[in-house]
Formats: structure tokens, sequence, C-alpha cells
């Protein structure tokens, strides 16, 4: 059975926005709001490499990632063709208005996956 954790109001997801989860360890959670207030939840990983989902453009129930373009479906996590790969989905309740996610995914899902880290070159580049 599951246990579910409340992780925000439907109104904190701007429409065809995002908002990311942030998780004790491995990388967010990103939440997806379109514009017909479906709610869904990928790791904030896209699966070419590695930019972040949360950043990019949503539009119907996909999202484009900011770095190279590849559109994720929203509720599988699976790179539209012909580009392959897909990133980890998590399951989603939305009741009265709050967003809730499975604490047993939150909490296992995706965590020995290094987070993507950017910033300024440190070595001679
Ligand atoms: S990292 Fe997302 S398209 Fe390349």
């Amino acid at each position: 059975m599951s246990e579910w954790k409340a992780v925000c109001a439907l109104q904190d997801i701007p429409v065809l926005g995002s908002r990311r989860v942030r998780r004790a360890q491995g990388p967010q959670v990103a939440l997806f709001r379109t514009s017909d207030d479906a709610v869904y939840a990928l790791l904030d990983r896209c699966p070419h490499k590695g930019g972040p989902l949360s950043q990019g453009l949503v539009f119907g129930h996909a999202v484009a990632c900011p770095l190279h373009n590849w559109t994720i479906a929203l509720d599988t996590g699976q790179a539209q063709a012909p580009d392959e790969g897909s990133t980890l989905k998590f399951s989603v309740r939305l009741e009265a208005g709050q967003v809730w996610l499975d604490q047993t995914e939150l909490d296992s899902l995706g965590l020995d996956i290094e987070p993507v880290r950017a910033g300024p070159c440190t070595r001679a580049c």
C-alpha cells in the first residue's frame, strides 16, 4: 500500500511550467503542470545528457529539454522518436488542489543517479 506525501498545491506549479521537489539524496524530482491542469512528475534529468527538464518548455503533455531540445513525454518519461531513452517517472495524485507523490518512490527511485552540477569549469578547458 502506498504512502503519499503532500508536496505542494496545484497553484504552486505554474500553468505550462514546473516546480522541483528536493529529496534527501539523489536528483530532484520535477513536477509539471499542463494547460488542462494535469500534473506529472519525472526525475529532473534528461535521458540524453542529464539536462534539467524542470527548466524546459512544457507544451501539450510533453517537455522540451532546455539543452538540446529533445521532447520527453510527461506521462511516460519516454523520449520522442527518433531520439531514444527515458527518464524515471513518479506516481502523482492530485486531490482537492493538493499534489501528492508516492513516498516509497521518492525514497527509492533514481537515488544512484548523480545529480547534474552546473557551474564554472574548475580546470583548464
Ligand atoms: S540533455 Fe536534454 S536534449 Fe540533450
